[in-house]
């Protein structure tokens, strides 16, 4: 398709400044762009492949499962749903599962979760408190949550019911927390905010004052889920337990399927309280079992530790060469590499004309989040790249 561009500006809406290539196939770490170049891909699908693009154990779940079942609604269960939800079970500290088609329709449905729980058992407390730079979705609830005024202003008056405050301080959250709050939702590391990293202990004082005030802690794990960070889930690494997790992105490895799970003592859902027409498709369900099982049987969150660290060793390298890096943060294979000026577009731009997707998270900084199973030869040509961009850089 070479006037991809023409029918770009024709047909779709203008609502995001696209990469200025067209993506049109991908196989491992790796995609190609119409022209037939090759880019080392370490957005991955936006921290979704988790088994990198195009990988067979996927592959194959979908062609089996489309043979079978593709649809059934959600008045009936269906086996691939079934059999997800008790993997998912297993393997963390959660008693129940409703699957979603997105990350923010996930957290939709733990918001109305906690305000049913509220609505029940905490006198009709309905607030929830998140912070300023997290990012939570968009829909209307999802960007009243999300505490970025830029994503908030276009679209005011949001639905009300949010406080957003500072990350990292408990205070804030202390002092946010009234007789109506049911609720407090955080991502563990800020994604989207440009990979912050909480001080050690923030996440158990959160956890302490929630149960003293006796309200859910309901944690937002759709980017750092599934070994992003290292371990299966990000909250496994900070010595708690969420009442609620919300998960999607590498949930499915790049079909659409979010979940979000609860403890059994806020499972107050009753018939007719939530819903969904898509989510536990049986296909989808079906292709996050292939996904699961194959990040289990391999151990991909151990292996996302030693790929992060090795990243961040490179990182490091880079910033004890150029000056203008004053930052490298990240844990397991969600990573930032902070400049002292807004230089990322021009960043991204000079790594795409030497083969390599990045993500400009801020004008300052931008973002890695390659496939899980990136290895570390692929590791080092990144920190090539990179050196070859920052080196070419006129700043
Ligand atoms: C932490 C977090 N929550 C929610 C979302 C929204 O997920 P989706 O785009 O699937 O709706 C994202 C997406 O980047 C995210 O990073």
């Amino acid at each position: 398709m070479t006037n991809w561009q023409e029918l770009e500006k024709k047909y779709l809406f203008n609502n995001v400044e696209r990469w200025p290539i067209l993506p049109v196939k991908g196989k491992g770490s790796y995609i190609w762009d119409e022209n037939g170049l090759k880019y080392l891909d370490l957005v991955g699908g936006w921290a979704v492949c988790c088994l990198g693009h195009s990988h067979p154990v996927m592959t194959k779940a979908l062609t089996k499962q489309s043979k079978i079942l593709v649809q059934c609604g959600p008045q009936s269960c269906n086996q691939p749903q079934l059999q997800l939800a008790k993997l998912l079970v297993k393997i963390s500290c959660f008693n129940r599962v409703f699957f979603s088609n997105s990350g923010a329709e996930a957290n939709e449905g733990a918001i109305k979760l906690a305000r049913r729980y509220g609505k029940l058992k905490l006198n009709g407390a309905y607030e929830v408190i998140t912070t300023l730079n997290s990012f939570h979705g968009r829909t209307l609830a999802m960007t009243a949550a999300t505490g970025q005024p830029h994503y908030q202003d276009a679209y005011q008056p949001l639905p009300t019911g949010f406080k957003n405050v500072p990350f990292n301080s408990i205070d804030a959250i202390k002092n946010a927390t009234t007789k109506d709050t049911c609720a407090i939702m955080l991502e563990p590391i800020q994604g989207e905010g440009g990979v912050n990293i909480p001080d050690e202990g923030y996440l158990k004082s959160v956890r302490q004052w929630c149960d003293e005030k006796d309200i859910l802690l309901i944690l937002d794990e759709v980017q750092t889920g599934i070994g992003r960070i290292g371990t299966m889930f990000g909250y496994q690494q900070y010595g708690i337990e969420p009442d609620i997790i919300t998960l999607a992105k590498g949930l499915g490895g790049g079909i659409p399927i979010g979940a979000f799970m609860a403890k059994e003592k806020c499972s107050v859902f009753s018939p007719g309280d939530h819903g969904s027409t898509y989510g536990s498709n049986p296909l989808m369900c079906a292709t996050a079992i292939a996904v699961m099982e194959y990040v289990i049987k391999n151990d991909i969150p151990d292996k996302v530790q030693k790929a992060g660290q090795y990243l961040i060793d490179g990182l490091n390298k880079l910033k004890s060469t150029y000056p203008f890096i004053i930052d490298v943060r990240g844990r397991g294979l969600l990573a930032a590499i902070e400049f002292n000026k807004d230089i990322a577009l021009s960043v991204k731009m000079t790594c795409i004309e030497n083969g390599m997707m990045v993500n400009d998270v801020k004008p300052n900084a931008v973002r890695v989040m390659p496939p899980l199973t990136i290895s570390n030869k692929e590791i080092d040509e990144a920190i090539g790249i990179f050196n070859k961009v920052f080196s070419s850089l006129k700043i």
